[in-house]
């Protein structure tokens, strides 16, 4: 995987001059007017690398060239420790926020955020996260958007919260893409991978519940509770028995290494990750956000609004598919009553995607990550 992404529009005399190591990107775009100059930057770059080249004479009729990185699937590379997942379908399903202001409620590296702020020249947007590594390094990240960008530090439902209030029908979009990010899971000290030497998990590192206190301390029954709802560990009863015998655990390694020889042994994933995941979600109360969030969403005052979801998970996924259906129906009766009395006009809006959206192949070969990844998308209009 490509580390750099390099996006230089410059005139051809300049690139020729500049000493870059083309060797470096596994795919180059260049906007050429002429065939010469097509012909010159053509020997600079290996051919392997796969370049696209577009015949262009801009406005002032100079020779532009643009450079960019791309992976072996022609995907542009972002320059982030995390590659945003359905990153097509998250600027279609805002291509109408132009005008007003887009939540994102996860805004972890910037890539989605970065993506809707090109696509959509006039929008603001207003980025959450409770990780404060995740926000230093999207500050950064987002200076050159200056004020079109505002970051803010905690929990998304809260900080949704006001932020809908707040800003009332200027907003027009919230994204949530739901989980941990890829720096997360591959910083060992954050306890996140099954390989790490902590226990920790916590996205926001002055949370007070970690993943120790959760492996240590829990009951048995809430452990098997957590593991079997969360991590849809099947022996759920026998992996926490042998997690209540032999604790206590420093490390989610040493945790990993005793439970290993329960698991069901899996080609694509280690058997660890689904305890794992269970712990995570049980550390920093994921389902309960997630609620929380579309409570928070069903309440606001907005009477326009696109809500974009992208979970991981399928009970996260569950809890997006019966809010976004219990949102589109008018009557809300219970479905044993024998007549409606409920008024029968009880729809928020319409849910734009019956079956949520997921890689399409070339996403799914250049990021594994989006494997198990689904988007739906309501319209909300009351
Ligand atoms: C999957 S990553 C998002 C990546 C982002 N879309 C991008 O393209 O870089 C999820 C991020 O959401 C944050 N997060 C998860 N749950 C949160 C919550 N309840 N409140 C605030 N931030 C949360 C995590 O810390 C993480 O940085």
């Amino acid at each position: 995987m490509w580390a750099f992404n390099l996006f230089i529009v410059l005139h051809l005399d300049i690139l020729l001059l500049l000493p870059l190591n083309f060797d470096e990107y596994c795919g180059v775009i260049t906007v050429v007017s002429d065939k010469k100059a097509k012909k010159k930057i053509l020997k600079l770059i290996n051919k392997e690398h796969k370049p696209v080249f577009d015949v262009h004479r801009d406005r002032f009729k100079r020779v532009n060239v643009i450079i960019m990185a791309l992976n072996s699937e022609g995907i542009p590379v972002q320059k982030s420790p995390h590659i945003p997942v359905l990153y097509r379908e998250v600027i279609e399903a805002f291509e109408a926020c132009n005008e007003g202001i887009i939540i994102d409620c996860t805004l972890g590296y910037g890539g989605h955020t970065s993506m809707l702020l090109d696509a959509n020249n006039n929008c603001r947007l207003i980025g959450i996260d409770q990780d404060p590594t995740a926000i230093e390094f999207s500050t950064q990240r987002l200076v050159s958007y200056g004020d079109r960008v505002q970051i803010r530090q905690g929990r998304f439902s809260a900080v949704a919260q006001s932020l809908l209030s707040e800003y009332g029908d200027q907003v027009c979009g919230v994204l949530a893409d739901i989980g941990v990010s890829s720096l997360q899971l591959d910083v060992r000290e954050r306890g996140f991978s099954y390989e790490s030497d902590t226990l920790d998990m916590r996205m926001n590192p002055d949370a007070s519940l970690c993943a120790s206190e959760v492996v240590n301390e829990y009951s048995h029954s809430d452990l098997e509770f957590i593991l079997r709802e969360y991590g849809e560990v099947t022996n759920a009863k026998k992996v926490a028995e042998t997690i209540v015998q032999k604790r206590p655990f420093e490390s989610a390694k040493q945790l990993s290494d005793a439970i290993f020889h329960l698991m069901p042994k899996g080609k694509k994933i280690h058997p660890s990750t689904l305890v794992m995941q269970a712990i995570r979600i049980e550390v920093n109360d994921e389902l309960g956000e997630l609620t929380r969030l579309l409570d928070v969403i069903e309440k606001g005052p907005q009477k326009h609004l696109r809500v974009a979801i992208i979970t991981f998970h399928s009970l996260e996924d569950r809890i997006v598919k019966q809010r976004f259906s219990t949102w589109s129906k008018n009557c809300i009766c219970p479905d044993d009553a024998m007549r409606c009395t409920c008024g029968n006009n009880n729809a928020i809006g319409k849910v734009i995607t019956k079956k949520p959206l997921s890689a399409q192949e070339d996403e799914l070969r250049s990021n594994s990550r989006s494997r198990s990844a689904k988007m739906r998308i309501f319209e909300i209009n009351r």
